[in-house]
């Protein structure tokens, strides 16, 4: 029988996002339930058989949408075809790991799938890179995929989207779906932006509704330092929040957003509010004919540049650290 299914390849895919997110794609919740999908797993040889373990659970859900599963530790054949790449696995920092060393082992991981995805791919490949440092990990990936668009890769920071509309309706009692116009800027990490100045909670200015010590002594450090809060809390990284939001990012680019909504994503920057292009940036988005399109023309309070300022100069620092590594040519 032949379909018109999407090829869609995770890897880490034995790791907890993984084992969050798999089951979700195969039951159509990213991309509808009309839409049959082939899965490839790809995992280091160590992980190879628990994959084959979360593939055969998989097998045993019986999904009508899920046509294959492949399990494969040849990164090659893993993008063979791929529409759709989430980049989950990654080095994690190892004790006496300096920033340095976990930027070149990650680019020893998303140069070679940049290659792979530009010369297996198909030609409709979107990628989301959720292993961190996601947005230089994108960074590294776009540069080694020759002939794939660099807007073809991006960076998730919808977590960090998706923590900061939480907090605000919690703030407020409103729901989430009132809260609309809040961006995340920068990177992903504690030097992100979580902006809400231009914020509406049910049309309100939510400037309007929350006091300015509580933007800056909670809202902000709070949704900055969420994954590290997981962390201390959970005892181990977000897995469920992480996969949830890499099925929102992947949704919205492919079939696109309810007009007048915007959400964030990090994306190649083209230069737009200051960020130097090139680089892979968290941005206010909206999602139309399955492309991201920065929102123009918000405006930047003072708090808000200075702080989208240092995370880019933080994106800049990482950059130029895998440029000294020869992980990206100039
Ligand atoms: P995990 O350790 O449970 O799983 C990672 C998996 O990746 C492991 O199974 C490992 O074998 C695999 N892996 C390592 N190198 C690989 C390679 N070269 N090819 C294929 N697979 C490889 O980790 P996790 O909790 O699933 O998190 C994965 C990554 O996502 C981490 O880097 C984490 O920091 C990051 N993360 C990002 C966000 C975000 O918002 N962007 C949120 C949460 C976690
Ligand atoms: C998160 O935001 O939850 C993660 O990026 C934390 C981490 O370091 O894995």
């Amino acid at each position: 029988m032949t379909t018109n299914a999407t090829t869609i390849t995770v890897t880490g895919a034995a790791g907890q996002i993984g084992y969050a997110l798999l089951f979700r794609i195969a039951s159509g919740q990213m991309l509808g339930d009309d839409v049959p999908v082939k899965l490839r797993l790809l995992e280091i040889p160590q992980a190879v058989r628990a994959a084959e373990g979360t593939a055969m659970e998989l097998d045993d859900c019986a999904f009508p949408l899920l046509e294959s599963i492949e399990v494969t530790d040849n990164v090659h054949h893993a993008f063979d075809g791929a529409n759709v790449a989430m980049l989950v696995g990654a080095r994690p920092r190892g004790a006496g790991m300096e920033r340095a060393d976990l930027l070149e082992a990650n680019g020893g991981i998303f140069g070679p799938q940049g290659a792979a995805i530009g010369e297996r791919a198909a030609s409709d490949i979107r990628t989301v890179v959720v292993g961190n440092p996601a947005n230089t990990n994108a960074l590294i990936a776009a540069a080694h995929a020759d002939g794939i668009p660099a807007e073809r890769f991006t960076a998730m920071t919808r977590l960090d989207h998706n923590r900061a509309v939480a907090q605000l309706a919690q703030k407020t009692g409103a729901t989430v779906d009132d809260i609309d116009g809040i961006t995340i800027w920068g990177n992903h990490s504690a030097t992100q932006h979580p902006d809400l100045s231009n914020a509406t909670v049910a049309g309100r200015p939510a400037t309007e509704l929350v006091e300015d010590t509580w933007v800056r002594d909670e809202f902000i450090p709070r949704v900055a330092k969420r994954g590290a809060e997981i962390i201390d809390v959970r005892g181990a990284s977000s897995a469920a929040s992480a996969a949830n939001a890499a099925i929102d990012h992947v949704r919205d680019w492919v079939l696109g957003m309810v007009p007048g909504a915007w959400t964030s994503a990090g994306i190649v920057s083209d230069g737009s509010y200051g960020v130097p292009e090139g680089l892979v940036s968290s941005f206010p988005v909206i999602s139309r004919g399955g492309e991201w399109e920065i929102v123009p023309n918000i405006e930047i309070d003072a708090i808000s540049r200075e702080r989208i300022d240092a995370s880019v100069a933080e994106l800049i620092s990482e950059r130029d650290a895998v440029r000294s590594l020869g992980l990206i040519r100039d």
